[in-house]
């Protein structure tokens, strides 16, 4: 059984979609075992709590970066997670973090990368005027929005949507696309040659 832990610090909807596919076995031999919040206020962990996981604030507010990330990654540590997925958590992770768990933190971001990385991505991509865009399941490294592809799901951009209409297209795609991506890493081989992900079904061909 791998064990999953979740990173959050808003309403949480991506941790739900993650959470429902690993209670009806689409994401199968898992199980979140912490759910942490650097907000007090997050909606996630108040699901957290009524899907009887356990969930646990350690706030950010004030403090230094590292000192936060210490506290979070002895949280994973004690509870033994092979996976950290960050769903929506909105405070950088320092270097030393990132060394903690080397290609075992995943993100999700609501833009085709490299398109749009940083902060309302739906909103940028929107506003250039894009006729597609989508969202992008990766490996965290040390810089923002950036480390290995594993997932992309690209929608169009209708005449129709405002910005709204089309971040919640977007939100639809991101529910499938994480949990694809954490099938990918947690239970099967997967390698990485120079940025390129290979996972099993997307084997290189030589
Ligand atoms: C999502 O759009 C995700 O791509 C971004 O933050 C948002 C989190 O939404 N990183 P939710 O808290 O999972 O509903």
């Amino acid at each position: 059984m791998k064990t999953i832990g979740i990173l959050l610090s808003g309403r949480g909807s991506n941790f739900e979609a993650i959470a429902k596919n690993v209670a009806s076995g689409e994401i199968p031999n898992a199980r979140i075992v912490i759910v942490i919040s650097n907000r007090a206020d997050a909606g996630g962990i108040e699901t957290a709590r009524r899907l009887g996981l356990e969930a646990l604030v350690i706030p950010s507010k004030g403090k230094v970066r590292e000192d936060h990330d210490r506290e979070v990654a002895a949280a994973l540590q004690r509870h033994n997670v092979d996976l950290v997925c960050l769903a929506g958590y909105m405070r950088l992770l320092s270097p030393w973090f990132v060394r903690q768990f080397p290609h075992r933190i995943l993100n999700i971001h609501p833009s085709l990368l490299p398109a749009f990385p940083g902060l309302e991505a739906q909103e940028q991509a929107f506003a250039y005027g894009v006729k597609v865009t989508g969202c992008t399941v990766h490996f965290v490294d040390e810089e923002l929005d950036h480390g290995p592809i594993i997932v992309q799901k690209a929608i169009p951009v209708l005449d129709t949507d405002d910005e709204k209409s089309l971040a919640a297209r977007i939100l639809e795609q991101e529910h499938i696309a994480y949990s694809e991506a954490i099938n990918l890493v947690l239970n099967r081989e997967f390698r990485i040659v120079g940025r390129r992900f290979f996972g099993a079904g997307n084997e290189l061909t030589k």
